[in-house]
């Protein structure tokens, strides 16, 4: 697991430490840096992943700034712009958990995507994925604010689903991978939901789904001759079984969900799961159902990274903290916000009962302002 990332002159940060635990939210106003530390972690893996942190692929190593998990730009746009004597012009970041430390630090270069690491600093005696297998090693999933929507059909990828695992950063491998890994069963003992139909992950999917649609049932399948699979909806069963809908004619909120609740279902202990907004297009309900399965995923040994504009998922989190379904010392909640150009994260500390250490103004406040005005 990883306990700690540090940020150096890394987009809106100056210099800034993000405790990590089995279950962090990240919370604030829009444009805080929330999805920015998210990224950091992202462009580490995705320059790992492309042999780039790893001098013994025979080239230079250094950061890529733009591939298939995030496309940062060039140094100018990465390197934080009110940088100051005491960081000093480079741009680094610095990773402590699963038993080791690393930081690489990369030399600016304005218009460069390939920001070079100071050899000397790299720190790295031992390859990556055995010095943190959590972001390096096999089951990371980055899953981006902007899914993939609802359609007719999708990619078909052996290499993605299957030699990788990966359900791709927007999600477009998820409906493959369901059908792919459909009857394997989910290991974690949290996230199993007893009235789901198995433990196969196709029917704790629907067994999760019904909690924000209830009744419904999914159908992941290969579409003949083609190199793509589609995903179909049911309603009901036996009797008033509904025939199989296509996604375009099913809420949107459905479709775009999926991808969040098959990385949870599929996590392995050790993992890594990066989501942002994985609440957007909820009901307030479906909003803490998404609090009550990163938790149960948390619980099984996994561990969420969460972006989240919603007070329902924070709720939902201090609710099984209370209920004994997370220890309290399993969770990290930071409140961005913007201080001048750079931003500054206050961290309130979720007690065994489900209380907040914290309140800093902005933080969750709006139901109390508008309360306060509506009985004024
Ligand atoms: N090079 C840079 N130097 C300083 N600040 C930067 C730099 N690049 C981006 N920023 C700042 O980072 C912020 C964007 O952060 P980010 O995308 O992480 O926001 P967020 O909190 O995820 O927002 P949202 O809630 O809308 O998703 C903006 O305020 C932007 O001004
Ligand atoms: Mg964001």
């Amino acid at each position: 697991m990883l306990e700690s990332l540090t940020l150096t002159n890394f987009k809106a940060f100056a210099r800034q430490e993000i405790r990590l635990a089995p279950f962090t939210l990240l919370t604030g106003l829009n444009s805080s840096g929330k999805s920015s530390v998210l990224q950091a972690l992202a462009l580490l893996r995705q320059s790992y992943d492309s042999g780039d942190l790893s001098p013994a692929y025979g080239h230079e190593a250094g950061l890529l700034l733009n591939d298939e998990l995030v496309q940062l730009g060039t140094g100018q746009d990465v390197r934080h712009e009110a940088y100051d004597d005491e960081t000093g012009p480079h741009i680094a970041l610095a990773l402590r958990g699963d038993g080791g430390t690393a930081r690489w630090t990369a030399v600016y270069e304005r218009e460069a995507d390939h920001l070079k690491l100071v050899p000397a600093e790299q720190g790295i005696q031992q390859e990556p994925a055995a010095l943190l297998p959590s972001l390096f090693g096999p089951g990371f999933q980055y899953l981006k604010a902007d899914r993939v929507s609802p359609q007719v059909s999708y990619p078909r990828s052996h290499h993605a689903v299957t030699t990788r695992g990966f359900l791709g950063a927007h999600g477009e491998h998820t409906v493959n991978y369901l059908r792919t890994h459909q009857d394997e069963p989910v290991t974690g003992k949290a996230l199993r939901l007893p009235d789901a139909a198995s433990a196969g992950l196709l029917a704790q999917t629907e067994a999760w789904m019904q909690r924000l649609c209830p009744g419904v049932r999914l159908v992941a399948e290969d579409i003949h001759g083609t190199d793509a699979v589609r995903l179909g909806y049911h309603f009901g069963s036996g009797f008033s079984e509904s025939n199989q809908y296509r996604p375009t004619n099913v809420g949107f909120g459905l479709t775009y969900v999926l991808p969040v609740v098959v990385a949870c279902l599929s996590a392995r202990p050790g993992t890594l799961i990066l989501l942002e907004n994985p609440e957007a297009h909820l009901h307030p309900q479906g909003q803490t159902w998404m609090a009550y399965l990163a938790c149960a995923t948390a619980a099984s040994g996994a561990q969420v990274v969460m972006e989240t504009h919603s007070d329902h998922v924070l709720n939902g989190l201090r609710l099984q903290v209370k209920n004994g379904r997370l220890a309290a010392d399993g969770t990290a909640v930071h409140y961005f916000r913007r201080k001048g150009q750079t931003t500054e994260v206050v961290s309130p500390i979720i007690g065994p009962d489900g209380t907040l250490s914290e309140w800093p103004e902005g933080f969750f406040d709006e139901w109390e302002n508008s309360l306060d005005q509506l009985l004024d």
